[in-house]
């Protein structure tokens, strides 16, 4: 008798054992309140969620290579802005909702492909109405162009996300670093994301290995003078690439031109990025930036050194940016149409 009642606490102890450790090991950004996100969420309602996005991606990479590589900074601005909700996508509404687009602040300036993110969600509304969100669209889109992009393949991306009814126009400058930012503020921001290291951040911005910039983001590195920081035949040629200065000239291109953010392999999610910067190729200063500061640059040269390495660490914290503070369970909606709010 005695011996079988002492066996329920010994048993209940090692339930609450069994059920918490699941809850805290497998899950990267625990402390972010990720919670509610899980690998596969659509598995019952509407199984082919994952597939299909990975499909249209595959298929519109094959179109525009260039779409492969918007999901990547498409994910990065929307996770920046308070939290991986799709508020990116919304588009300007004021009559209807009052919203101003994050898609119109200044740190969204180049941004492209969006009405391929209207295809995708297309595919999945017919085949499941109402169902994936488009904050969980962004996050899938981001993982298969990465993969497309010769990135890292099957990155355990989580979903569950719920859409945001807001787009905060004013808090993208706020979140999203510029192209002149500080290590030191780049390093907070992304913290404040849920990408709390140093190694973290300088895998995320080998995202710079692909795509492309404007030469507005550019000139303030080619004139008056090169930067010193800057490979004096790479800073040649990309005066070439942006040959106004500033707007006194008559015909100003800085916004318009533009130059690929790695010339080597300019389509390859690659550690290129991080080899170009030990050479002072890095096109936006703070790029350069990660190379020379104590903090960044032992990481640049690990990642330098090991393709894989960077496809590590980039896969990591890519997940952990991906889960910054999403809506769950019964906050939000799940859009219709990625651009509007539901009426
Ligand atoms: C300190 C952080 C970052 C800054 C300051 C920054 C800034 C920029 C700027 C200024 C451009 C060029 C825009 C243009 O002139 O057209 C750009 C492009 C791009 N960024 Fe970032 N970025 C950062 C982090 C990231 C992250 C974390 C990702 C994704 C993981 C990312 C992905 C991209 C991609 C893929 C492009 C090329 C887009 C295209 O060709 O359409 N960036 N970024
Ligand atoms: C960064 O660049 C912007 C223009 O893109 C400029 O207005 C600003 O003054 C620059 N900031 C610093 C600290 O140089």
């Amino acid at each position: 008798m005695g011996s079988s009642s002492s066996l329920v606490p010994v048993a209940s102890v090692l339930i609450l054992l069994l059920c918490c450790s699941g809850l805290t090991t497998g899950t990267n950004a625990a402390a972010a309140g990720s919670g509610g996100l899980k690998l596969n969420y659509y598995s019952e309602s509407c199984p082919r969620a994952e597939e299909m996005v990975r499909e249209e991606v595959r298929r519109l990479y094959e179109e525009h290579g260039n779409t492969a590589v918007s999901w990547l900074r498409a994910l990065f601005h929307d996770c920046a802005v308070k939290s991986c909700d799709a508020s990116l996508l919304l588009d300007t509404d004021a009559a209807a909702a009052g919203v101003v687009s994050e898609k119109s602040s200044p740190r969204s300036f180049g941004m492209r492909n969006f009405k391929y993110v209207d295809a995708i969600k297309a595919a999945l509304e017919r085949a499941c109405p109402g169902t994936v969100s488009c904050a969980d669209l962004l996050a899938l889109a981001a993982r298969d162009g990465a993969a497309a992009l010769g990135g890292p393949a099957d990155v355990p991306v989580r979903t569950g996300r719920r859409d945001g009814t807001e787009s905060f126009y004013a808090d993208a400058e706020r979140y999203i670093p510029n192209h002149n930012e500080s290590v030191s503020a780049v390093l907070e921001r992304f913290k404040a994301m849920g990408v709390d290291d140093a190694e973290g951040v300088v895998a995320l911005l080998g995202a710079h290995s692909v795509g492309r910039v404007h030469c507005s983001n550019l000139v303030a590195r080619l004139y008056p003078a090169v930067d010193g920081a800057m490979d004096p035949s790479y800073g040649a040629y990309l005066r070439g690439r942006c040959p106004t200065a500033d707007a006194s000239e008559e015909s100003d291109t800085r916004d318009v031109a533009y130059a690929r953010n790695d010339r080597v392999t300019p389509m390859v999610l690659d550690n290129m990025y991080h080899r170009n910067l030990l050479k002072g190729r890095g096109l936006l200063l703070v790029d350069q930036r990660l190379a020379s500061d104590p903090r960044t640059a032992p990481f640049v040269r690990k990642m330098a050194a090991d393709n894989a390495y960077f496809h590590e660490r980039f896969a990591d914290a890519l997940v952990r940016m991906s889960e910054n503070a999403p809506l769950t369970g019964d906050q939000g909606e799940v859009r219709k149409d990625c651009r509007f709010v539901n009426k």
